[in-house]
């Protein structure tokens, strides 16, 4: 394992940078994790993946566990996210789909009738994603004491733009048109979403979970007046669902620069941002009462060390010592990203918020 002696320091304190950044408290470098960390830029990763679909490993505890940690063992990040995909739950409730190499998720037959609504299934994640709560548990017993786990769904609307348009979009047009010509249709998948994720999300949190990630990813394609109405109710109760448990919550969502607002008001201790948008403006918006999480463009880790490294820094600077920062790229780590690059970032952002400007 990398920085084997901050680790043991940090162990002795029982400090957890992670944890403490989500409640705004002072730390003593800056933690980072990425979207991501786990994917196809490991060599390790990569190897597993030769003899196994992305779905096979999903549903093989000990393989998926074994992803989860290798971030954590080689490049020293502050926090693990269980190795799983949005997509997940939604095989239980009645919808059947594939993950396509180089494309993403493809479903079978893509939802646009009540009758397809009510005919989903209510889940149990105890019965239906043993896996992944075994996943949890297995990592939970390697992890080191001071680097939580994160665990994650998809937010109610990413989710619901998947299974209406059964392949990724870029505009998602027939998402958008429902929403509005078929409220009934809407309103009940939204809402059979929003119960699902709530118990998805309990059972991660007793299964150990430590922190929750919601991730909204296509939420950017929305007007504000158009998240208020039909989004930020479900998205509300999902927030308060985590809240009951007791773990800190972070809302990530992309091109959500006009949104911030009404996603705070949806909920999450801390706002995850894209790369479109500087934290400096971001937190003048949303006010000290938030963190925030972000936001280096994840095309920097294609470039040299000595950009990265000026990026690194001004992103440090927009932050301006505020406590409540989880550094992050402003989305999933790219596919061909050199490892040394993430590495070196790892240790860049420890390096430069150290000591703590506050
Ligand atoms: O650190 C991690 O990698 C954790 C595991 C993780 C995966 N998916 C595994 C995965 C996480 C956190 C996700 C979340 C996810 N899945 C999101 C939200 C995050 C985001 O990127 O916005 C979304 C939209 C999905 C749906 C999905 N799954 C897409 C769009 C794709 C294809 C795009 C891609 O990256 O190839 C997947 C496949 C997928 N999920 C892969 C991995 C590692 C890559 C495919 C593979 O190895 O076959």
């Amino acid at each position: 394992m990398r920085n084997k002696t901050t680790r043991n320091a940090r162990a002795e304190t029982g400090e957890n940078r992670f944890l403490r950044a989500c409640s705004r408290k002072p730390v003593d470098r800056t933690p980072i994790w990425l979207m991501r960390q786990a994917g196809r830029y490991l060599p390790g990763y990569r190897k597993i993946r030769k003899d196994h679909n992305l779905l096979t490993i999903c549903k093989s505890p000990r393989l998926a566990a074994a992803i989860t940690l290798l971030p954590v063992e080689e490049l020293g990040v502050d926090a693990a996210i269980i190795f799983a995909d949005i997509m997940l739950p939604l095989q239980p409730m009645g919808i059947s789909f594939t993950i396509q190499n180089q494309v993403g998720p493809v479903v079978s037959k893509p939802l646009s009738t009540f009758s397809d609504v009510d005919s989903l299934m209510k889940i149990d994640p105890v019965r239906d994603l043993p896996h992944v709560l075994e996943a949890i548990h297995l990592v939970k017993a390697k992890l080191p004491e001071e680097i939580p786990l994160i665990g994650f769904c998809g937010a109610p609307f990413t989710l619901a733009s998947y299974v209406i348009e059964g392949k990724p979009s870029r505009d998602l047009v027939r998402t958008r048109t429902i929403m509005y010509d078929k409220p009934e249709v809407w309103k009940g998948l939204m809402s059979r979403l929003t119960q699902a994720m709530g118990s998805y999300l309990k059972a991660q949190v007793h299964a150990g979970a430590q922190a929750i990630q919601i991730f909204d990813s296509w939420i950017g394609c929305l007007s504000p007046t158009d998240y208020r109405e039909y989004v930020e109710p479900y998205s509300r109760q999902l927030f308060a669902t985590i809240e009951e448990e007791g773990v800190p919550s972070i809302h990530f969502g992309t091109g959500t620069g006009l949104l911030l607002e009404e996603m705070k008001r949806a909920g999450g201790d801390i706002i995850g941002l894209d790369w479109r948008i500087s934290i400096g403006n971001a937190w003048s918006r949303l006010g000290d009462g938030v963190g925030i999480q972000g936001n280096l463009d994840p095309a920097a880790l294609l470039t040299s060390h000595h950009f990265i490294r000026s990026k690194t820094k001004q992103i440090l600077s927009d932050v301006n010592g505020r406590p409540g920062h989880i550094f992050n790229l402003g989305h999933g780590v790219l596919p061909n990203t050199p490892v040394e690059n993430v590495s070196q970032l790892v240790d860049l952002v420890h390096e430069l918020s150290f000591p703590p400007s506050l």
